[in-house]
């Protein structure tokens, strides 16, 4: 095993949604190791956090602008090599930015900016950086998402002409009616999430998961937003017709105040053969359809699994892994593309992925403000 790979995290402290399950998969195939952080805002936040989690302080920074100066002063052979980025929303792209032009791999959490203008920015710095870049669109990571993937290449479905996917959370609900609880949140705050509370934050997940498993871009699209208030700027609930090509037409469905819903996000891809259907919430089980076939369950592990599903797994069948194991994957496959090893296209969503985004993103606000018309995607 070649020497771990020194890891930065930003954001991702103590007190966060998303920070352990980064630092859980960093650690999950023992390729990483975080060498120095900004965990919060306040430093003593991030001293105490790096105390409690064992990481050595003399690299916890007070702010990020003091996180490169200082790591660019060390040998090469001691600096940084990959940063992660999990910061809310605003912060990722001045991060990102200023982490590539100075010649760190960088991690980065979805969406990947707030704006398109930004992510064509990164684009073109990431170019003449030249580093790795990758954008955790955690459930790509999935052995049986990545199944579905295969399968769809492999011409199992035949011809594509419906797709489905839906992102129903309800966690906004009991906050939503609140006037002043709402102004606490900053996923409902522009300047801090962007445009967009619902898409930005999950339908653009639902976006990635189809583009990823069918290989098709949307070219086109009509959306519906729901704000519930007239005073709340940021949609919570959205509906997007999507044309993907000549007859491939399909929907995304996303809500914030789908009242009960836990982290309901589902893909449905049917072709003229057949169908596939996954659930994240049992994300063990992916179903193929047929019309003249018994309803088929693929599950994990088995050897009738693509390559790039089975190396998404580490226990034998029969031993459930899930969130955590898929961000472990998304990690893994940096690890490989940081060290210059092989590894495959499916392994962890790019900055072609997190450009998409954000064009998808402003798209279905434009849809929405426009009076509900077709919008062209890039
Ligand atoms: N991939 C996924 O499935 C997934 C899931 C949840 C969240 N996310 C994304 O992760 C990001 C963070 O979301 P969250 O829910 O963990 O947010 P959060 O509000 O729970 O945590 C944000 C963290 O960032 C830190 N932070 C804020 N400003 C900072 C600064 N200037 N410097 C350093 N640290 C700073 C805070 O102290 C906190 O620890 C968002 O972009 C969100 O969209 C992705």
């Amino acid at each position: 095993m070649p020497k771990k790979i020194r890891l930065g995290i930003l954001g991702g402290g103590g007190d966060s949604l998303i920070g352990i399950l980064h630092r859980v998969a960093a650690h999950m195939f023992d390729n990483y190791d975080i060498v120095g952080a900004v965990f919060s805002p306040n430093h003593q936040e991030s001293l105490d956090f790096a105390k409690e989690i064992d990481i050595p302080l003399n690299r916890i920074y007070p702010d990020f602008d003091t996180l490169i100066s200082e790591e660019l002063k060390l040998p090469e052979s001691e600096r940084i090599q990959v940063c992660s980025v999990q910061t809310p929303n605003f912060l990722h792209f001045p991060m990102a930015k200023k982490l590539l032009d100075n010649g760190f791999h960088v991690i980065c959490e979805k969406p990947m900016t707030t704006t398109y203008e930004e992510a064509k920015i990164l684009r073109d710095a990431h170019k003449k950086a030249g580093t790795i870049f990758a954008v955790t669109h955690t459930y790509t990571g999935y052995p049986m998402v990545r199944q579905m993937r295969e399968l769809v290449r492999s011409g199992a479905l035949g011809k594509i002409h419906k797709v489905d996917a839906r992102y129903y959370q309800g966690w906004i609900n009991p906050i939503i009616h609140d006037a002043e609880k709402r102004k606490t949140v900053w996923r409902l705050d522009p300047t801090k999430a962007g445009i967009s509370s619902c898409m930005g934050d999950i339908g653009v997940h639902a976006f990635n998961m189809i583009e990823y498993t069918t290989g098709l871009q949307i070219k086109s699209l009509l959306c519906d937003f729901n704000y519930l208030y007239q005073d709340n700027v940021m949609d919570v609930d959205g509906t997007v017709l999507i044309r993907m090509g000549d007859h491939v037409k399909g929907v995304i469905r996303a809500s914030q105040v789908a009242t009960g819903e836990e982290n309901g996000l589902a893909i449905r891809i049917y072709g003229e053969k057949g169908g596939l259907v996954w659930e994240q919430e049992r994300p063990n089980f992916l179903y193929k359809l047929s019309d003249t076939e018994p309803l088929q369950v693929y599950k994990p592990g088995h050897t009738y699994n693509s390559d790039l599903s089975l190396d998404g797994t580490k226990l034998p069948a029969g031993h459930p892994e899930g969130i955590f194991d898929a961000m472990g994957n998304i990690y893994r496959g940096v690890a490989r593309a940081i060290r210059g090893a092989e590894f495959d296209p499916g392994e962890f969503p790019t900055m072609t992925d997190g450009v998409r985004g954000l064009n998808f993103i402003e798209a279905t606000v434009a849809s929405h403000k426009s009076g509900n018309t077709w919008v062209t995607l890039d």
